[in-house]
């Protein structure tokens, strides 16, 4: 089986320079590895423990949405989802809540921050502490553990997270008797660059030291890289390249070669102003084209919206199943009957699973036909104008109950979906759709 690697982006900022180069790139880099299942999200839910600005929200979504497609992200492969349109995430949380020890909790280091900060200030512990913060590591552990994920790539900080993810897995599994979660390791990589900011910090929104990435264009990344903090040596004086930001950053965006080059320039007296433009133009030459499909995508945000809503449906195939397990393991739901199992198994067997055909007919209007284990047809829909529109009705049949869509007159069925009869049958083939829609719901 594949490694899973799964790894969360918090929707609060506007991507700079530094995370492009520390976990965009990489990231991107390492989900195209043989062997490797990827999985990427954005972590909505967890900018809302952090920011109560909706707009800043929604503008940090599209933003960084864009800058994954943009970077080269190939959506097709990897999983590229939005949390907040897996309703399986906040359930899954919710019961890995219930076996959490608040101790453990109370260990956390983000939270034992703000409680040391409340200290010194001498007002109450718990001071401007929201649940949200306090509860922040069980999402996390929820969001790992729904796709049973074998590496986090993340950032030292979250180690102490992961450790939690292991501990909350494990307790889930003993109280309940299973290998329900897989153990999830985290991955830190040592040799991706840590860009330097403006001021030689670590480059980073809290310390107000970045360069932007896309947001701005080329003219804002030059004008913040003209703000690089150098020393005072005067062009045609020799330059410790090492001891520069300048030259750090140079170095996470050219080769060996070029890099040398650039040092020896340095080295040899190059004025920090010619070094800032060469370092512009290296920079550039990777994002320019990336900027461009980035401007794209910022302007048809309903195109960045399809393609989360694509990827919410791939993650949904896993996590909807594994939450139905879920909650019969801690007894929510009645084990599914022996006999359905059975014959889940003797469809394997067969080969043959149900299924949805789309299809466009003679006339160029889009159809759909739902197809039984045997893959004889069960039904037929009626057409549409847009594939999508199909796409959509075929979502609503998987995701309802049918009785919920069903309207029966005499010896004829119609479901409806969105108050447009979308399909009609005879009312005794029903059972086997019934069959066949509770074994897609299962799949
Ligand atoms: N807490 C992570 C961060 O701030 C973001 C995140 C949320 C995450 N859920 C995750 C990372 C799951 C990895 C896996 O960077």
């Amino acid at each position: 089986m594949n490694t899973r690697v799964l790894t969360g982006i918090t929707t609060s900022g506007t991507p700079h320079l530094g995370n492009y180069a520390g976990a965009i790139r990489p990231s991107i880099r390492a989900s195209t590895q043989a062997g490797v299942d990827a999985f990427f999200f954005l972590a909505d839910y967890h900018a809302l423990i952090k920011c109560d600005d909706p707009q800043r929200i929604a503008r940090s979504r599209l933003e960084i949405a864009a800058t994954w497609i943009a970077a080269g992200l190939d959506v097709e492969r990897v999983t590229f989802y939005r949390q907040s349109d897996l309703p399986e995430i906040p359930e899954l949380c919710w019961m890995l809540t219930c076996v959490t020890a608040k101790g453990l909790m109370n260990r956390a280091h983000a939270y034992k921050a703000s409680v040391d900060q409340n200290l010194l200030k001498q007002v109450d512990p718990d001071d401007g502490v929201t649940m949200g913060l306090f509860s922040y590591p069980i999402l996390m552990a929820a969001d790992i553990l729904m796709f049973n994920a074998n590496k986090v790539p993340v950032g030292r900080d979250q180690i102490q997270h992961l450790e939690m993810t292991r501990d909350i897995a494990q307790r889930f599994n003993h109280l309940y008797g299973g290998e329900y979660f897989v153990l999830p390791e985290v991955q830190i990589e040592e040799d991706v660059a840590t860009l330097p900011g403006l001021d030689g910090r670590k480059m980073s929104k809290s310390y107000d030291n970045t360069i932007p990435l896309f947001e701005g264009g080329a003219r804002a990344l030059r004008a913040a890289v003209l703000r690089i903090v150098t020393d005072s040596r005067a062009p045609g004086e020799p330059k410790d390249a090492e001891g520069s930001h300048l030259y750090t950053i140079y170095r996470a965006f050219a080769s060996t070669a070029e890099s040398a080059q650039f040092r020896a320039q340095l080295e040899q007296g190059l004025g920090w102003g010619d070094a800032k433009q060469l370092l512009c133009e290296r920079i550039e030459q990777e994002l320019a084209p990336m900027r461009e499909r980035y401007a794209e995508l910022m302007a048809k945000p309903e195109r960045i919206e399809d393609i989360l809503q694509a990827g919410a449906a791939k993650a949904r195939k896993l996590s909807g199943p594994f939450m139905a397990r879920l909650r019969e393991a801690v007894g929510l739901r009645a084990p599914a009957k022996p006999a359905a199992r059975g014959a889940a198994k003797d469809k394997g067997a067969a080969g043959g699973k149900a299924r949805f055909v789309s299809f466009r007919d003679e006339q160029g209007l889009f159809r759909f036909r739902l197809l039984g284990t045997d893959g004889q047809e069960l039904l037929l829909s009626e057409t549409f104008d847009d594939p999508k529109a199909a796409g959509r009705v075929i979502q609503a049949l998987r995701g309802s109950a049918l009785d919920e869509l069903l309207s029966l007159d005499g010896q004829s069925a119609a479901l409806s979906v969105e108050g447009r009869v979308v399909v009609r049958l005879a009312a005794e083939h029903l059972p086997q759709v019934r069959e066949a829609l509770a074994e897609l719901a299962a799949q």
